[in-house]
């Protein structure tokens, strides 16, 4: 892992907050060291018709290398179709910060998730038809910590908000 781009990262996030027009929203937790991912995404229309990923935001109650590989992850997709988006790994995501140690690999796997959550079908409609309104969830990723899925001092599972009461 390259440490100097990883404090780069670390010291001047790129895309961090949440993001009020989203189209999209993504949560991942870890159960494990009990970080968390939320990840909001803006949609645009490719010269082909194609969905597009705008731009994307991130906030992360995580680690440093959670954070920093989101920074890292939002920048690349921006400009990429969502198709593009998802063949991405963990990865691909953090390309940019060098191979992630075995420790941590966790952590951009939970920038996967949360990525991948966004994009999932029940957080966007479907390219095909515009119509209806879009579900986004507008809560914050502290909202979710205080919610009965994220007990305090309690154990967080890798799952998408939506799911969370199968926990
Ligand atoms: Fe859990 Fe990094 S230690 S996300």
């Amino acid at each position: 892992m390259d440490e100097k781009k990883l404090e780069e990262a670390v010291a001047n996030p790129s895309n961090q907050g949440e993001m009020a027009d989203a189209d999209a929203v993504g949560t991942v937790g870890n159960p494990d060291c009990g970080d968390m991912v939320r990840m909001w995404v803006k949609f645009r229309e490719g010269e082909e018709g194609e969905k597009v990923i705008d731009r994307a935001t991130f906030q992360s109650f995580g680690c440093q290398t959670a954070l920093a590989v989101a920074s890292v992850a939002t920048e690349m997709i921006a400009g990429r179709t969502v198709t593009e988006a998802l063949a991405m790994n963990a990865g691909d995501l953090s390309k940019p910060l060098g191979a992630l140690p075995p420790m941590k690999i966790h952590c951009g796997q939970m920038v996967e998730g949360a990525l991948r959550d966004a994009l999932s079908a029940d957080t966007l409609p479907s390219p095909a038809s515009e119509e209806g309104e879009k579900e986004v969830r507008k809560d914050s990723l502290s909202d979710s910590f205080s919610s009965p899925a994220f007990p305090a001092g309690g154990q967080i599972r890798i799952v998408p908000v939506e799911d969370s009461q199968e926990s």
